[in-house]
């Protein structure tokens, strides 16, 4: 073991978290403390005053602290590392899974110096006596990129998965809002307390029988033919894996085995079955949790979520002020404005990336000039997003959506109801099933809840096409 795999293993944690690599002072501290040199002379190599490495160290242990779930300082970070070290063993277990000690970080790929995923930093020197303490399959994940803010859901959703132990958490949100990073970005926080991770994306709509039979293989070293056949089986199989072992299933995309044109949440035809799947996890005794990702809940996530402390969800809004640091990496100019361009396209990431795109292409960059035309302009990327979105929705949702598109204020259910040719259950159904797509907004004033569609989503309800068909 010598200081470059240490600061290579470093270099790893600290992009897992912040997306970005050691700079020069990190790395002069990461070494120097290897090293057992005190501040001054740390400092004196990173070619900087004592007081700024200082506060660079206090930043990078906060850093690994986080990432490690165990407090690292600068007296301990020798000893700390070298014993993940000692428990790291990087075995692959499928192309592209490692496992790796009680933290996982993956090294670089050859195609991309930002994406950690295949290779474990240390996997040239594997310790022969350790046993392996996670398995991961994160061949489905998509890559890490810049990530920002977000620090009081990572928070929470720490808090209930380490300490509350809960099995199910569904992270909900309208396209494009953040929720597979997020996802992405709480594993090196919680991955150490797994025996396994596994990451899947349902976005080629695979059936219930394939993606047990896809876990079940992970998770238990089965080849196919050692499978049972039927369904039922295999579900009890996978039950009694997440009782003997803690494991963390990451399900992605979960809102492709959910039916369009009807209230959010049911199934589609031949996908039902999930249900079962999703009650099992979250109302039977395991140590294991799995995490969803999808733009609405299904069914029974709404009931369980009410009436089982141990499932929980996550209903992702955009980001604060913290897609500012978007707007920057977009290399916009008119800071001043950017709170307009936030708070216009709801903190949404992708949104945000779609129109700064198009602002550096035309105004290169400049903010306030985008802003002097007066509209709300949806790029083509972005209409055809939010067609995806709009084109589940059922006939009694759309008329809902039809009618607030052309209400500048926030309206009340009677307001609503003096409006829309439905009768209240049809619209208190509508109302509730937008809110799980996320397409409306709800606020609370005088005593009353007041709905409205955000400027983004009015703008596409008024200018393009399903209007006309209700
Ligand atoms: N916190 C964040 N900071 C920076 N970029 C983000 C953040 N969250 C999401 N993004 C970016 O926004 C886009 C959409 O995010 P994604 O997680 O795919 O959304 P969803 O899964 O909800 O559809 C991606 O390009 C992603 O990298
Ligand atoms: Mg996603």
């Amino acid at each position: 073991m010598d200081v470059e795999e240490i600061l290579k293993f470093a270099d790893n944690l600290v992009f897992t978290k912040t997306g970005k690599h050691l700079d020069n002072v990190q790395e002069a501290i990461l070494r120097g403390s290897w090293q057992g040199q005190k501040y001054p002379k740390i400092a004196e190599e990173a070619h900087c005053s004592e007081g700024h490495a200082r506060d660079v160290a206090s930043e990078l242990w906060k850093i690994l602290s986080d990432v490690l779930g165990e407090a690292v300082n600068k007296s301990n970070f020798k000893s700390t590392f070298k014993r993940l070290h000692i428990s790291i063993v990087s075995s692959t277990v499928e192309k592209n899974s490692v496992q790796i000690g009680n933290v996982n970080v993956c090294g670089d790929t050859s195609h991309s110096p930002k994406v950690p995923k295949t290779r474990s930093p240390f996997s040239t020197s594997t310790p022969e006596n350790t046993q392996p303490q996670i398995r991961q399959d994160l061949r489905d994940a998509p890559d890490i990129s810049s990530f920002y803010g977000r620090t009081s859901e990572l928070a929470t959703l720490q808090q209930w998965i380490l300490q509350e132990r809960c099995r199910l958490v569904a992270i909900l949100g309208i396209s494009g809002i953040g929720k597979t990073d997020l996802a992405l970005h709480i594993l090196p926080l919680i991955q150490h307390q797994f025996d396994y991770v596994i990451w899947r994306s349902l976005g080629a709509s695979p059936t219930l029988e394939t993606t047990l039979k896809n876990l079940i293989k992970f998770l238990s070293n089965l080849s196919e033919t050692e499978l049972p056949v039927s369904t039922d089986e295999l579900l009890s199989l996978l039950m009694e894996k997440l009782r003997s072992h803690r494991c963390l299933i990451i399900l992605d995309d979960v809102q492709t085995i959910l039916s369009s044109r009807q209230i959010a949440g049911n199934y589609r035809h031949e996908y039902d079955n999930y249900s079962t799947l999703f009650k099992r996890i979250g109302e039977t005794c395991h140590n294991s949790c799995l995490i969803i990702n999808s733009w609405e809940p299904p069914r029974e996530i709404v009931a369980l979520t009410r009436e089982n402390a141990r499932v929980r969800t996550l209903l992702l809004d955009g980001l604060d002020a913290a897609a500012g640091e978007l707007l920057r990496e977009k290399g916009l100019l008119d800071e001043q404005q950017w709170e307009t361009l936030i708070n216009t396209y709801r903190g949404n990431p992708l949104w945000l990336k779609i129109v700064a795109a198009m602002i550096q292409e035309l105004f290169s960059g400049r903010v306030a000039q985008f802003l002097q035309y007066d509209l709300l302009f949806l790029p083509e990327e972005l209409k055809a997003r939010l067609q995806q979105q709009c084109d589940r929705l059922s006939e009694l949702e759309k008329q809902v959506m039809c009618c607030m598109g052309n209400e500048i204020e926030s309206v009340s259910i009677s307001q609503l109801l003096l409006k829309v040719q439905l009768s209240p259950s049809e619209l208190f159904n509508a109302l509730q099933s937008l809110g799980w797509h996320s397409l409306i907004e709800k606020q609370e004033q005088d005593n009353q809840a007041l709905f409205t569609l955000s400027p983004v989503i009015r703008q596409y309800v008024k200018t393009e096409y399903f209007c006309d068909r209700t």
